[in-house]
């Protein structure tokens, strides 16, 4: 059975892949993750007993774990989804940032390359290191055009950059040393599972509560919206079939300004509670100071990944928010407790 270490696994994106692994294929999961306040073994409480996962809690950066897990499980492919995600977080502290994020992907890498090296030749063409990394590399786009795999790299937030020098990373372990890399820069995801600080569960669970719904600026910052299923399909089709040293750019097309994307969630709470007391839930939206550096639009060509892997998304993005919606409404429970008291929605990255 192939076996495959996922890091970050407990996170929103890292654990979708490792329950689409379970479900879509037959590989075994090593599941590396700290735990940080954004990792949580509830989201992974359906797989408990299952014998093709495995949770280690532990650092990326901790070299003899991470040397052990190789060794010891024969890792077939690295997929390293651990970082510290949320860029307001990263405006007020950065120093994690650069630890997790560079120092941890440095040691992943140098310690797969030495574990690559000890392989039979079979064991060495298989192998792969995947980095799941982000379209905030390259900046922020004008009212046109998209990114692709050959725009040149202009982070503007500390955790974009600390992205950027971990891809950069990646990239030179892949020219110098030959290790089997491959690199993804996807778009916003949303869906299950998602921390309730990032846009849209902020605001589900703001609305819920009736509290104010913070839009930063005037609203009209663009992302490009994928479900994240989508996104962890793209990853699979990637591990498999990508070329080595190659870089795929991820997006849904689904491009919506943040006032629209506000807009549509009170649309469907006022559709799927029609007896709540905050209705109209559009009266709740605020429009708050913006961002420091906030980039005004991202949007990604992913024209590559289609042609080549025959990658396409399946959630169409009004369908996804509802299903996220309805998701959110079904486990408050699972809300609740990942607000463990370190963060109840409150402003980040700006100063009081
Ligand atoms: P997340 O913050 O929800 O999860 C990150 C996970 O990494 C958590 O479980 C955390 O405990 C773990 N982690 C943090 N530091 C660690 C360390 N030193 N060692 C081991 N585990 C550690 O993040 P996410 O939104 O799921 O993003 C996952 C990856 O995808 C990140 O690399 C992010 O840059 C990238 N990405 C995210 C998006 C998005 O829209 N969320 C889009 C593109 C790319
Ligand atoms: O583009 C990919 C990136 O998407 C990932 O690399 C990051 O890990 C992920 O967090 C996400 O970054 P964003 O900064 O785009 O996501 P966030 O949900 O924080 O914000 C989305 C947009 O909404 C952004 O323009 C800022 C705005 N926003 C955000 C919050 C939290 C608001 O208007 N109000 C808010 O309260």
């Amino acid at each position: 059975m192939r076996s495959i270490l996922v890091t970050g696994g407990a996170g929103f994106i890292g654990a979708n892949f490792v329950h689409f692994l379970i479900a879509e294929t037959a590989v075994q999961v090593i599941n590396l993750d700290k735990l940080t306040y954004a990792g949580n073994l509830d989201t992974l409480a359906p797989l408990r007993g299952n014998g093709r996962h495995v949770f280690i809690e532990g650092d990326i950066g901790d070299r003899d774990l991470v040397r052990r897990l190789l060794r010891d499980y024969r890792v077939d492919a690295v997929v390293n989804f651990a970082a510290e995600s949320h860029v307001d977080r990263s405006i007020e502290g950065p120093a994690a940032f650069i630890e997790t994020n560079v120092v941890g992907t440095f040691n992943l890498l140098d310690c797969a390359r030495a574990y690559w090296a000890g392989l039979g030749v079979a064991g060495k063409a298989g192998f792969r290191f995947l980095q799941v990394s982000t379209d905030e590399v390259y900046g922020s786009l004008g009212p046109t055009g998209s990114f692709t795999e050959t725009t040149p790299y202009a982070p503007n937030s500390p955790y974009a950059a600390s992205k950027a020098a971990a891809d950069h990373l990646v990239r030179a372990w892949h020219h110098t040393y030959d290790l089997p890399v491959l690199t993804t820069n996807c778009s916003n995801n949303y869906g299950p599972y998602q921390f309730p600080e990032k846009l849209i569960p902020l605001v589900i669970l703001k609305a819920l509560r009736g509290e104010r719904l913070p839009i930063y600026g005037d609203g009209s910052n663009v992302r490009d919206w994928l479900y994240v299923t989508d996104h962890c399909r793209a990853i699979w089709q990637v591990l498999e079939a990508g070329r080595p040293g190659e870089v795929y750019g991820v997006g849904g097309a689904s491009e919506r300004t943040n006032l629209q994307v506000v807009t549509t969630l009170c649309e469907l709470l006022d559709e799927l509670l029609p007896h709540s007391p905050y209705r109209p839930h559009g009266q709740l939206k605020e429009f708050v100071a913006d961002r420091p550096g906030h980039d005004r639009r991202y949007a990604i060509d992913a024209h590559k990944l289609r042609s080549e892997l025959g990658w396409k998304p399946q959630e169409h993005f009004e369908s996804g928010l509802r299903r996220t919606l309805v998701w959110y409404l079904e486990h408050q429970i699972w809300c609740e407790r990942v607000m463990d008291g370190s963060y109840r929605g409150e402003r980040l990255g700006f100063p009081p």
